[in-house]
């Protein structure tokens, strides 16, 4: 028998993915479709329409997946799939297609949290070691945990209000980048991160999050408020209609990125402060970054100068494997398989958890 392979399955947002892994971490296989052309055009994501897209494409994309790995689904050693936390149409999509599969074929089935796969995900490429500090900043979740085992995770600290994806979504919305030239088919994230090349961070003020709290939480609304005030602010100043492109769009996207950097690097110092006082990890301890906004090139240069100066590595998954994907589910099943923890052989009437914590 070769090794043990699994096929993953990821519906918990607005990407269909699926991929077929092997236990040395050998993609076989993949598959994504991103619903993001869709939800641009209506401003941000409506469960019902994601539900469907998921639907009409789920088939396709497995398929797609298991015929480019070359395995048999016979062969497969388990199927896991994205159970939580997530949008509840879009999650039970996947679970239901993979529940159906799991009983046509008789195979062992892994549910996987979604925020766990993505902190995983760096060990599929680098030799990363338990423990490890992750960082994970997305769209819809921004939280910083110390990950000592394939399914022990200590929280340090979440956002208390919005994702910086989120924000950086919303300010990109509102500077109307969508109607950008260059921007046209990119996430606001991308949006902000391409303008801000052209830009001047110091064009806003700076404003500090939480600089009273001694924690490691995030808070985003208050910055993406200034900024959309700034905006308003410019528009009145530039004497254009809400809705047009300011010229200073640019400087409002670097300031933004900036700010938003800015706040992220402060959170994740206290973080690694706090782990060295407490010996939570090891000298030479690893920082992974992952989620959506990990590939930010802007933050990533700011994390490597950050984890310089404080005798840490940082591991980024390339930009493909940051954002959803079916291969971070299945190697989360890889993992799980290896240390045979949450594997089950009975789970037809299994449920998804909109809500999970880590
Ligand atoms: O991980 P992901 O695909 O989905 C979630 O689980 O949320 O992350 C999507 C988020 C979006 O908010 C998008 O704007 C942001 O990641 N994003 C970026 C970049 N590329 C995507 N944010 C900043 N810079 C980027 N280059
Ligand atoms: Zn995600």
């Amino acid at each position: 028998t070769g090794p043990r392979v699994v096929l993953g399955i990821e519906t918990s947002c607005d990407d269909t993915g699926a991929a077929v892994v092997d236990e040395h971490g050998k993609i076989l296989g993949e598959a994504l479709l991103s619903q993001i052309d869709v939800h641009l055009k209506t401003g941000g994501i409506i469960p019902p329409v994601a539900q469907k897209l998921h639907q009409d494409n789920i088939d396709r994309v497995v398929k797609e997946a298991i015929i480019s790995s070359g395995i048999s689904v016979n062969n497969l050693s388990a199927i896991a799939t994205t159970v939580k936390p997530g949008m509840a149409l879009s999650l039970g999509v996947g679970l239901t297609y993979s529940l159906n599969l799991v009983k046509q074929y008789k195979k062992p089935f892994i549910p996987i949290h979604h925020m766990e796969a993505h902190a995983l995900t760096a060990r599929l490429l680098h030799p990363v070691g338990f423990p490890f500090l992750v960082l994970l900043i997305s769209g819809g979740h921004c939280l910083l945990a110390v990950v000592n085992g394939v399914s022990d995770f200590l929280l340090l600290g979440q956002s208390l209000d919005e994702a910086p994806g989120e924000s950086l979504d919303k300010v990109a919305r509102r500077l109307s980048l969508i109607k950008h030239p260059d921007c046209s088919s990119m996430s606001g994230g991308q949006a902000i991160e391409h303008l801000s090349q052209f830009g001047d961070r110091n064009f806003c003020k700076e404003i500090r999050p939480m600089s009273q709290h001694q924690d490691c939480n995030f808070s985003f609304a208050g910055l993406r408020n200034y900024f959309n005030c700034t905006i308003e602010k410019m528009e009145n100043v530039e004497g254009i209609e809400k809705g047009a492109v300011l010229s200073c769009a640019a400087d409002i996207a670097a300031s933004f990125q900036h700010a938003v950097a800015h706040h992220i690097i402060k959170r994740t110092q206290r973080a690694i402060v706090f782990c060295k006082q407490e010996k939570l990890l090891p000298t030479n301890a690893s920082l992974v970054v992952s989620g959506g906004v990990a590939s930010n090139g802007y933050i990533r240069k700011m994390l490597q100068n950050l984890t310089d100066s404080m005798d840490m590595s940082l591991f980024c998954p390339p930009a493909r494997l940051c954002t959803d994907n079916g291969v971070m589910i299945a190697w989360n099943g890889i993992e799980r398989l290896r240390v045979g923890a949450g594997i089950l052989n009975d789970p037809l009437d299994f449920r998804y958890e909109p809500r999970a914590p880590l």
